[in-house]
């Protein structure tokens, strides 16, 4: 019998992870963004990244559209960032600090590191698509990541 989405939740909430938002826009070139934790590496040569997307999500359509996507590792002093893009619906970028990069996604303030990423592939996941990046652009800063764990945000304490 397969697992029960609600105990697959609890148990993958045993793995620990950091906390991104994911940025790109849409065809008309409205700004999205989501929260996401279904995010690796995939490879060094070529520099691939993937990150997990719910089909039923508002931003899904617009990986398709701008063919191109931002990873935002979120500080550990952002969490508020984190509960407004896992919410749907409304403008979420409003009130929220971001320059656009070389193309055209947004890239938050204050962020960890950021990949830029142009989309190179679309895989089917289930209920989400298993989008791969391949790295154009990225830079980190001196900072603690945000961590979520157990359903929970979390800090590392060294
Ligand atoms: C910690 C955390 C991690 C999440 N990870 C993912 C993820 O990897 N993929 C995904 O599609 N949704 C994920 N979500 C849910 C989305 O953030 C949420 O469905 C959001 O409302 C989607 O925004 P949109 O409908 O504007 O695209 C996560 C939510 C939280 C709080």
């Amino acid at each position: 019998m397969p697992i029960e989405k609600n105990e697959l939740r609890r148990v993958m909430g045993h793995f620990p992870t950091g906390v991104t938002v994911i940025t790109t826009f849409s065809k008309t070139g409205e700004l999205h963004g989501l929260t996401a934790n279904a995010f690796s590496s995939v490879s060094l040569v070529p520099p691939l990244v993937l990150v997990c997307v719910d089909k039923k999500a508002e931003s899904y359509p617009c990986f398709e559209a701008s063919r191109c996507f931002t990873v935002n590792f979120l500080a550990d002093d952002q969490e508020e960032l984190s509960r407004r893009f896992a919410v749907s619906g409304g403008n979420k970028f409003e009130g929220v600090g971001y320059r656009l990069g070389a193309n055209q996604v947004p890239i938050l303030n204050g962020v960890l590191a950021y990949i830029e990423c142009k989309l190179v592939g679309g895989y089917e996941g289930g209920d989400h698509t298993i989008y791969v990046g391949e790295i154009e652009q990225a830079e980190t800063r001196e900072a603690k990541p945000l961590v979520f764990y157990r359903g929970g945000y979390r800090n590392l304490s060294d």
